[in-house]
């Protein structure tokens, strides 16, 4: 089972993720639990180029590229091979990420992101996506509370708007494999409708 969690900055995605990654191991599944750029050696690396600021400005095929290549790595050293030995794959954003920053923010066309998904992916894909959604002025309010901004949390309303737009037409295009969770609501609830989506996937609620 390969579950991805995705939404613009100041969703509230590491709280939820440890939630799920509880969830997941009540149902009594191995959980290996990574984070994209990310998740290997080189991946971090690759991480580290993307977030720093003496990139700014990086072109944004430069950034497309290596988002494939961290995932090309990730791809080949752990998701595959956790799949196949029957873990849940938990990951902290994936290619739903690249059709919303890459493509809906930098304005890269979707036909040739597909072309890298299926060239990196082969068939992968997840199995189901929880797409965190707030709007972006509270996304934005949150993020706002921590220290450094790398070079994605400083980007302007108008590229947040358009990354939270693709996010949402992707969700309505592929209703079986997204679900919506409306981050805005008081944790609990966040966490009680969550654990509701897992357990259409397990035997028992969590949170039960
Ligand atoms: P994180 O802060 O959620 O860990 O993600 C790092 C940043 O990388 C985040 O601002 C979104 C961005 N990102 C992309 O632009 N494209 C991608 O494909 C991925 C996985 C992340």
């Amino acid at each position: 089972m390969f579950i991805t969690v995705e939404g613009i900055e100041g969703v509230g995605k590491s709280t939820n993720l440890a939630f799920i990654r509880s969830c997941l191991e009540a149902q009594g599944r191995e959980v290996v639990m990574t984070r994209e750029p990310g998740g290997t050696a080189l991946g971090e690396e690759i991480r580290e180029i993307l977030l720093a600021h003496r990139h700014d400005g990086m072109a944004a095929d430069a950034e497309l590229l290596l988002m494939f290549a961290a995932r090309a790595e990730h791809i080949s050293r752990v998701i595959t091979p956790a799949l196949k030995r029957g873990a849940a794959v938990l990951c902290d954003r994936f290619t739903d990420a690249t059709y919303a920053y890459q493509g809906g923010g930098r304005g890269i066309e979707a036909r040739r992101i597909a072309v890298l998904e299926d060239w990196v992916q082969g068939t992968l894909r997840p199995d189901l996506t929880l797409l965190l959604d707030v709007s972006v002025e509270t996304g934005l309010r949150r993020a706002g509370q921590r220290d450094v901004a790398d070079r994605f949390e400083k980007e302007q309303q108008a590229f947040f708007e358009r990354v939270r737009a693709c996010y949402l037409q992707r969700a309505a295009r592929e209703p079986g494999r997204f679900r919506i969770i409306d981050a805005a609501r008081p944790l609990a609830e966040v966490q009680a409708r969550i654990a509701g989506v897992l357990a259409q996937y397990g035997e028992r609620r969590c949170d039960e």
